[in-house]
C-alpha cells in the first residue's frame, strides 16, 4: 500500500487554520495555498537523489552535493491544483509542468475530463500531482489512472485535506502511489464535499461562484 503522510509541522496547522476560514478572501487564501505547498513540496522532495559535484569556496576545492539530473513534473488537475503550483516551483524551479483537466459532474460525482497537456517525457519523470481537495478520489484515481496509461513510472499525490474515502479510493486503486496531505479530515456530506474541509477551493481560489 502507498505511504500516506498527514503533516504535522506548526507552519503548516497555522496556515491551514487560515485557509480554511470562510472569512478568508481570494488574495489571502491564494497565498497561503502557495505558502503551505511549498512548505510540504520540501517534504515531498526528500528522496530527490543527490550527486557530488566539485566547486571551490573562497579557500579550498571540495565535493558537495546537488540534486542530481532527475526530473521532476508537476501535475496540477484544474483548476483547483494551479493553486498549488507556484509554491512548488518556487522550490523546483526547473520542473516542467503538465495540466490535466477534470471536473467532477454534480449529479454523478465522476470526474469528466476536458483538458490534458503534458511534458512529452513523462516517462521520465517523477511526477507530483497537486489537488488541494481529495474528497471521493474519483478525480485523483482518474488523473493517476491517465498518467499511467501515457507512460508514468513514477507518480506522487499532493493535496492539502484529504477525506479517508479518498485516500481509500487512490490507495485501493493505486498501491504504488504515496500520498502527502496537509490534514486529513472527518467526513464527506451528501453532496461529497468534506467536512470540515475549506468548502470549494476552485471558487476559493478563483472567486467564482
Ligand atoms: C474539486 C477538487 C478536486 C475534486 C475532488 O474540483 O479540486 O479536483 O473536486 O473531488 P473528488 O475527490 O470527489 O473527485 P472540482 O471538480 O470542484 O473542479 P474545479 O477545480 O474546476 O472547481
Ligand atoms: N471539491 C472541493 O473543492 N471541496 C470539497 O470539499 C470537495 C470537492
Amino acid at each position: 500500500m502507498g505511504n500516506v503522510v498527514v503533516f504535522d509541522h506548526p507552519l503548516i496547522k497555522h496556515k491551514l487554520t487560515f485557509i480554511r476560514d470562510k472569512n478568508t478572501g481570494s488574495k489571502e487564501f491564494r497565498e497561503l495555498v502557495t505558502e503551505v505547498s511549498m512548505l510540504m513540496g520540501y517534504e515531498v522532495t526528500r528522496d530527490l537523489p543527490l550527486e557530488e559535484i566539485e566547486i571551490e569556496t573562497p579557500l579550498t576545492k571540495m565535493k558537495s552535493q546537488v540534486i542530481s539530473g532527475k526530473k521532476v513534473g508537476l501535475i496540477p488537475i484544474l483548476r483547483a491544483g494551479l493553486g498549488m503550483v507556484d509554491g512548488m516551483l518556487n522550490l523546483l524551479p526547473a520542473a516542467r509542468v503538465g495540466h490535466i483537466g477534470l471536473y467532477r459532474d454534480p449529479e454523478t460525482l465522476k470526474p469528466v475530463e476536458y483538458y490534458c497537456k503534458l511534458p512529452q517525457d513523462i516517462e521520465e519523470r517523477e511526477l507530483i500531482v497537486l489537488d488541494p481537495m481529495l474528497a471521493t478520489g474519483g478525480s485523483a484515481v482518474a488523473a493517476i489512472d491517465f498518467l499511467k496509461k501515457r507512460g508514468a513510472t513514477s507518480i506522487k499525490l499532493v493535496c492539502l485535506i484529504a477525506a479517508p474515502e479518498g485516500v481509500k479510493a487512490v490507495t485501493d486503486s493505486h498501491p504504488d502511489v504515496d500520498i502527502y496531505v496537509a490534514a486529513l479530515d472527518e467526513k464527506l456530506n451528501d453532496h461529497a464535499y468534506i467536512v470540515p474541509g475549506l468548502g470549494d477551493a476552485g471558487d476559493r481560489l478563483f472567486g467564482t461562484k
